[in-house]
């Protein structure tokens, strides 16, 4: 009789062969590229990863400017590109595939990584693969550690807050996510009306080590509301309020750990939802947090906390992995590549891309829209 085919390691079986991939990342202020090979047992080793962040010439506009960005992923990409490959000591000739993030994001900046995949994919007769972002971060803490599926997964980036119920590559169900600002938005935001730089989630958490994080009492979202979802407005409104009120470096140390600290307590009051609701469908239970938000030295020791205590195993990537980069991307590649889950040279790319199509068109949290479902 034949045996059912192995899931475990999630959706359809993968291919029983080494896959050596490109991967690039222009969604934002980051061009990237990196090289990964993905062993025919699942094992994963990142061989390159190269960064070249563009935060000095966003910095004097206080946030990402898409045309400045576009035009810099331009002059960049090719360099990077190359200079992945040879970190990695590869030709172009040893590679499977390119693997391209195509979304969501700022538009201008995906077109360019993707445009740049292409042509590397058709020069050298290459298969692409067409990579949703957050498919990227949702799977980056498996470039430091091996998590089996399913696992559950809160994504905190600069433009997500999400919970999710991942059982494999493409197979996500979305429990929770912000019905406003995303907490990597909130740390920017609030950063800002305290006079600190942009990307402002580093500058607040090292603001907040000297800071009394119970002298300021700031709201709490939602409260009543059962479910996992967030929202972080309000917070920001009455942090920009009392950031003006605010004039010596130690009152605004006092408000950065306030507002530090209320963050972290809502990601980890949500997940603790979540996790109970996890637990009822699977076992064991893998908690594993996500994106650039999952640097914060704070947010991890309650996430690890409140996994532990609902008995969950607590994995985040390694802090290289956390905020964008291409590994990631070229691990989700892989990952598509070795399922056969190819993408036509004629992939678009995608401002807005939810990772869970399905609820995010039955349940927006966001309109639509005439570019299609937020995530
Ligand atoms: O994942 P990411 O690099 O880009 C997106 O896909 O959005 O995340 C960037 C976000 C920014 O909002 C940044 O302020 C935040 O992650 N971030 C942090 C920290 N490092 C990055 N937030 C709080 N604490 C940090 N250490
Ligand atoms: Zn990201």
């Amino acid at each position: 009789m034949d045996r059912p085919p192995d899931y475990s390691s999630g959706g359809a079986p993968a291919t029983g062969r080494a896959l050596t991939v490109l991967g690039l990342e222009t969604s934002c202020d980051e061009t990237a590229a990196a090289v990964v090979r993905r062993q025919a047992d699942g094992a994963v080793q990142v061989l390159s990863s190269i960064v070249l962040s563009q935060t000095d010439e966003h910095a004097a506009f206080g946030g990402v400017v898409p045309e400045i960005a576009a035009r810099s992923h331009v002059e960049a990409i090719e360099g990077v590109a190359r200079a992945a490959m040879v970190d990695a000591g590869l030709e172009f000739a040893a590679l499977d595939g390119v693997a391209a993030t195509a979304g969501p994001g700022l538009v201008g900046g995906v077109m360019v990584g993707l445009s740049f995949g292409k042509a590397v994919a058709l020069a050298r007769g290459l298969p692409l693969v067409a990579v949703n972002h957050l498919e990227g971060h949702a799977l980056s803490a498996r470039l430091g550690a091996q998590v089996d599926y399913p696992f559950l997964l809160l994504l905190v980036s600069g433009g997500h807050c999400q919970l999710l119920e991942v059982r494999g590559v493409g197979d996500m169900t979305r429990l929770g996510t912000t019905i406003d600002d995303a907490a990597g938005e909130a740390f920017d935001k609030i950063a800002k009306a305290l006079g600190l730089g942009y990307p402002g989630g580093p500058a607040l958490e090292a603001l907040a080590e000297t800071g009394d994080g119970d002298r300021f009492e700031l709201p709490r979202a939602l409260l009543g509301r059962q479910g996992c979802d967030f929202s972080f407005s309000g917070l920001k409104t009455a942090a920009a309020r009392l950031a003006a009120a605010c004039p010596t470096h130690q009152d605004r140390a006092d408000l950065a750990a306030a507002v530090q600290a209320a963050i972290a307590r809502q990601l980890a009051e949500r997940s603790a939802r979540a996790m109970a609701a996890y637990a009822e469908r699977h076992e064991p239970g893998r908690f594993v947090v996500a994106g650039g938000v999952a640097a914060n030295r704070l947010v991890r020791a309650r996430l690890q906390d409140t996994a532990r205590a609902h008995g969950f195993s607590f994995t985040a990537p390694p802090l290289a992995y956390c905020t964008d980069n291409a590994a990631m991307i070229a691990l989700a590649g892989a990952e598509r590549l070795a399922r056969g889950m190819v993408s036509g040279l004629d992939a678009a790319a995608r401002p807005r891309w939810p990772l869970d199509e399905a609820m995010a068109l039955s349940s927006p949290v966001h309109k639509a829209g005439r570019k299609g479902a937020k995530a």
